[in-house]
């Protein structure tokens, strides 16, 4: 039996104003009331946070962010800090998305000094990780990812690691309705999981969460959450309506 708690996170990317966003968190506060063997993680807009931060107050969902900058302070215009997170609330952080590095030019040396400062200010990064469709065809797959941790995960020790969370998200998986298949997400997994051993022992690769992202839906969540190296969601489109949402929570 695995010790690793599964834990299903929904990325909300720039969907839903203050209002709405608060609106789905209170619906699904009211519909995942008992999550205790699932820690439930939705990450909004900015914006948004504060107002969710209060409806999930005392309630088994927590918060994260979609991105941080890692400075603590300074002259850094549209940037948030990793204090501020922790301020408003939240728990997480997601780095690296596929978006982030895609659109708005995200570096591997990026992802690590974002991993430091979010490790440092106390928050749990979600490192995301994974390959384009031609990287996939050209079979690259597992040495992209290799270089995506080795250069992300760079000089730090396996303790510093130990709340760290990865996530697979396979980029032509995501927002196309195309999953990986149970099989190519577990043994994609088992490969990181390998590549955590080698690189930070057997202890950190035991406990770490990986989890599958890439068109997760309540069709496929349960085929997906039942692999042995599968240790959760990051769901973007079907986390956005709360009752799509808690479905994915209550996969079991
Ligand atoms: P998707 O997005 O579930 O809409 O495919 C996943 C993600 O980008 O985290």
């Amino acid at each position: 039996m695995s010790l690793r708690k599964p834990m299903i996170a929904g990325n909300w990317k720039m969907f839903k104003t203050q209002t709405e966003a608060a609106e789905t968190a209170r619906r699904l506060v009211s519909l995942v009331k008992d999550t205790r063997d699932v820690d439930v993680m939705v990450a909004p807009a900015f914006t948004a946070l504060a107002g969710v931060a209060a409806e999930i107050s005392g309630t088994p969902v927590t918060l994260g962010a979609q991105n941080l900058f890692w400075e603590t302070e300074g002259a850094f215009t549209g940037e948030i800090s990793p204090a501020m997170l922790v301020a408003v609330g939240c728990r997480y952080v997601i780095i690296g998305h596929s978006e982030r590095r895609q659109y708005f030019g995200e570096t591997d040396t990026g992802v690590n000094r974002k991993t430091a400062a979010a490790i440092d200010a106390g928050l749990v990064p979600v490192l995301c990780i994974g390959e384009t469709a031609s990287e996939r065809e050209d079979d690259k797959t597992l040495p992209v990812l290799q270089r995506q941790l080795k250069k992300g995960l760079d000089g730090f020790t396996a303790e510093a690691l130990a709340s760290l969370v990865i996530a697979y998200e396979p980029v032509w998986a995501i927002g196309t309705g195309k999953a990986a298949t149970a099989d190519i997400a577990q043994s994609v997994h088992a490969a990181i999981r390998q590549w955590i051993e080698t690189n930070f022992g057997n202890s950190l690769a035991k406990s770490i969460r990986i989890l599958y992202g890439g068109s997760v839906k309540p069709n496929n969540v349960k085929e997906l959450m039942s692999q042995p190296d599968i240790d959760g969601a990051l769901v973007g489109g079907a986390s956005l309506d709360a009752e799509t949402f808690s479905q994915l929570i209550c996969y079991k």
